[in-house]
């Protein structure tokens, strides 16, 4: 038994903030963002709009696409780093608004790879008979906890979510999931504080903001992103040509390109959301899945290579049969 994906689904706040809005914000160009990042514009969420929010939005389409009704849901898993509140999760909350009640509901906090490891968890579930119909989601509102005066991170995140809804299928299906993380990296990417670590245990300087050494995160995704890549491929003795679409994570279009050109993948077969979404964290995945699926560049069939790399470090891989 496999789970495949029967549908997906996305949601992007309404407000765009294009890198010319940036530069009367902070002293950069968007010539530097373009060549630095890919990065053109990214949505904002309104005041008071939550990952919760965009997170129902992306599910009610992503379950539209496959057919089925939030009744029929029997698993539920939001990867985020930034949820509406502490707990209940937002797995609960999207459940609650959804009107089911009773199946597991939980998220997952992998940073940008939140999304892939809930894709591997819910995909262990659907393969082994224990749910019928998996909602996974990645959704944030990076903008809330991005310094908006340092120009070092704020040209980069976005917000959005997006949703895969998931079923049992005899044929494959999500072929294999690889994961891996590194605590040993945890001061290169991180955000200072939390519920039992206090504001006043923060490091001088570290405000309520996501704190990054962007060049020394950039070496370690390049390389750590080849090796898991690869692994996934080895797993299921495949050569990368046999691969019709890669959907990486979108943090950067060069760490994009590097991935592709040490797996001799040619950039026509990459899809990027970047330029359009910033970088969304455990949302750039799903996002960028849902918009080549609609846009009729996936099809069904088509082997896909989903990768990840985020805060932790974490990471992940998965090959997909559409
Ligand atoms: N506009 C203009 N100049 C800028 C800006 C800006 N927005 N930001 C930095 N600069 C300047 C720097 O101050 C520096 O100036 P200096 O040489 O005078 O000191 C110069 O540009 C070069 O800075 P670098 O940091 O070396 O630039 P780099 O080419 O590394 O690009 C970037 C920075 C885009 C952040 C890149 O390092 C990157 O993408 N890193 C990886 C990010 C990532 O993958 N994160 C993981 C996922 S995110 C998550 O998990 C939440």
């Amino acid at each position: 038994m496999y789970s495949r994906i029967a549908g997906t689904g996305r949601c992007l706040p309404e407000r765009v903030l294009t890198n010319h809005d940036l530069e009367r914000m902070v002293a950069t160009s968007d010539e530097w963002i373009r060549e630095r990042t890919g990065i053109e514009r990214r949505h904002i969420a309104a005041p008071g709009e939550t990952t919760a929010d965009l997170a129902e939005k992306a599910a009610r389409r992503a379950l539209e696409a496959a057919g089925v009704t939030a009744a029929d849901v029997d698993f539920l898993v939001v990867g985020t780093t930034t949820p509406d509140v502490v707990f209940p999760n937002v797995g609960c909350l999207l459940q609650d608004r959804l009107g089911i009640h009773g199946c597991a509901a939980f998220s997952i906090e992998a940073a940008c790879s939140s999304f892939v490891y809930a894709l591997s968890v819910a995909d262990r579930f659907v393969a082994a008979g224990q749910a019928r119909c998996a909602l996974v989601i990645g959704a944030e509102t990076l903008s809330r906890i991005v310094d908006w005066t340092d120009r070092t991170t704020c040209v980069l995140f976005g917000d959005g979510a997006g949703a895969v809804v998931l079923q049992p299928s005899a044929e494959p299906g999500i072929l294999s999931c690889h994961l891996g993380a590194d605590g040993r990296y945890k001061d290169l990417l991180y955000f200072p504080y939390g519920v039992s670590r206090r504001p006043e245990d923060a490091g001088h300087g570290e405000g309520a903001f996501l704190q990054m050494k962007g060049n020394e995160v950039f070496k370690v995704a390049v390389k750590t992103l080849e090796g898991i890549v690869q692994e996934a491929l080895d797993a299921n003795r495949l050569d990368c040509s046999a691969v019709d679409w890669l959907i990486p994570h979108q943090a950067n279009l060069r760490i994009i390109q590097a991935t592709a050109k040490r797996l001799g993948m040619p950039m026509e077969r990459v899809v990027l959301t970047l330029q359009d979404h910033g970088n969304t964290s455990a949302a750039s995945v799903p996002m960028a899945l849902d918009v080549a699926i609609r846009d009729g560049r996936i099809r069904r069939g088509d082997l896909l290579l989903l990768e990840a790399f985020g805060g932790g470090f974490t990471w992940g891989a998965s090959l997909v049969r559409y």
